[in-house]
């Protein structure tokens, strides 16, 4: 059977596409109204993670972060940086310089982080982490001094100080034994300590986010916001201290790492998650976790495709019914796959390619619908992240009593990057959502690297300035 009208995808027109890879397509198209109201429960869900008696079951964490204030340009001095939970683990050397008011790199080094260390114990972990940072010490003469160091650990934790954050849980496929429930900074400088051949001085503790919104902030100071959108997705913001009442203290601002990735963590987006995103929940490691961010972020985008494809070429919409051993193997679709295959001009070829690669016997129909699927599934995850960040950009303007608020959000995160349409797809959406809201889109230079190293400055800075106006 054929659907009645022409679909456009990008400047190739499918004649004719079947009505049911319409009908298994249709529950991802999320409509304008529905990402309103699903911007809506995230506003609750704001709210319930701040409050000091709802924060505990509040599927939205809403973590302090001990982040006061963002960079005023006076920040100044050398540091490492530690970066973990992306897709490298990286150690870094940075210098901020004050008077040029940048922020350089001056070396960094990526280590691998074996599958056997991801999902092993933590003591392990973190002998590697203090092993590749002893490597790393070695190679540019610096193991005699004692750098103040970043550490960008982009998990869920609940901070008591900006060196004291323990693990909520693990996201992201990783999952090492004994860390959970212990406080990060520590477990580190244990390691460092049983091997004893260098040291660290003072440590801040940082989420991708934060460093996101840190490293941009040195740029345009009126960047409030980060927000990641890679391996995982999450977003931070400043926050009226006032109502931040899990932390002393009515003054001021803080910097709130929401952990969006678990909004509909208590089922309250059962509405819109698909049977395809229930498997894909299912077959993670961490089931009935991170709920939101297994639907839009690098980690699951891919193998949400994946799966829609076997289910249509077992219908035999695809591939003329045939399916290849490596389209039926979890993860073989990866989501860089989705980027390549929408790419305008040569999505076409692309697409071809990969269904070659992937042992599929294909015609040019079906790298055609490939391309729909990959679209409707990026498409989606725009879409969610931008009724996401509409909620937090209109808690931010209601804050102050504004009108309009005009603000900077940094931006980071491969999808977010490399993606061809999906940057323009989520500001569009923004825009239509919040219009109340101009809102400006900063790619971070390095956030989870440079911004640990501003982070630590700024940390540094009102240390200072505390012991000044004691
Ligand atoms: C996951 C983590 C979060 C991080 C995000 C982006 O959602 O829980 O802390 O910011 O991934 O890397």
């Amino acid at each position: 059977p054929c659907c009645s009208t022409s679909l456009c995808v990008g400047d190739v027109r499918l004649r004719c596409v079947s009505v049911q890879v319409q009908a298994y397509l249709q529950p991802f198209r999320l409509s304008v109204e529905k990402l309103q109201d699903i911007s809506a429960r995230l506003r609750r869900d704001l709210i319930r993670g701040l409050g000091k008696h709802s924060h505990h079951r509040a599927a939205v964490k809403m973590l302090p972060t001990f982040v006061r204030a963002t960079p005023d340009g006076t920040e100044k001095g050398d540091f490492l940086a530690l970066d973990l939970g992306g897709t490298n683990f990286r150690v870094l050397h940075v210098r901020v310089v004050e008077e040029e008011q940048r922020v350089l790199k001056m070396d960094s080094q990526i280590c691998a982080i074996p599958q056997d260390i991801m999902v092993g114990t933590g003591e392990q972990l973190f002998d590697h982490i203090a092993a590749c940072l002893s490597d790393f010490l070695e190679s540019q003469e610096l193991k005699g001094q004692t750098l103040p160091l970043g550490f960008t650990f982009s998990f869920p934790c609940e901070q008591i100080e900006i060196d004291k954050s323990i693990l909520i849980r693990w996201t992201k496929g990783f999952n090492c034994s004994g860390v959970e429930g212990r406080d990060v900074v520590q477990l580190l400088k244990e390691a460092i300590h049983r091997r004893g051949d260098y040291d660290i001085g003072s440590v801040a503790m940082v989420n991708d986010t934060v460093g996101t919104m840190m490293s941009c902030g040195y740029r345009d100071q009126s960047c409030e916001i980060g927000m990641i959108i890679g391996t995982g997705t999450n977003a931070c913001y400043m926050e009226e201290m006032k109502n931040v009442k899990r932390v002393e203290g009515e003054d001021g601002r803080m910097c709130i790492n929401t952990e969006w990735g678990g909004f509909g963590d208590d089922g309250s987006l059962k509405d819109i998650q698909t049977e395809f995103d229930l498997i894909v929940d299912k077959l993670s490691i961490n089931p009935g976790v991170h709920t939101f961010e297994k639907m839009i972020s690098g980690m699951y985008l891919g193998e949400i495709v994946r799966l829609l494809l076997v289910r249509m070429a077992e219908d035999k919409l695809l591939f003329g019914g045939q399916l290849s051993d490596a389209l039926k193997t979890e993860g073989s679709f990866e989501t860089k796959f989705i980027s390549e295959i929408e790419e305008g001009d040569a999505g076409l070829e692309n697409g071809k390619n990969i269904l070659t690669a992937l042992g599929l016997k294909w015609d040019l129909n079906d790298v055609r619908i490939v391309r729909l699927v990959c679209d409707t599934i990026s498409s989606r995850s725009a879409r969610l992240c931008a009724a996401a960040l509409k909620t937090i950009a209109n808690r931010i303007r209601i804050n102050r009593g504004l009108d309009h608020l005009k603000t900077t959000v940094g931006v980071d995160g491969t999808v977010y990057r490399k993606h061809p349409n999906f940057s323009q797809e989520l500001q569009d959406t923004v825009r239509l959502l919040a219009p109340k809201c101009t809102i400006n889109f900063l790619v971070s230079e390095d956030g989870s690297g440079k911004g640990a190293a501003m982070v630590t400055a700024v940390a540094q800075r009102l240390a200072l300035h505390c012991v000044l106006s004691v």
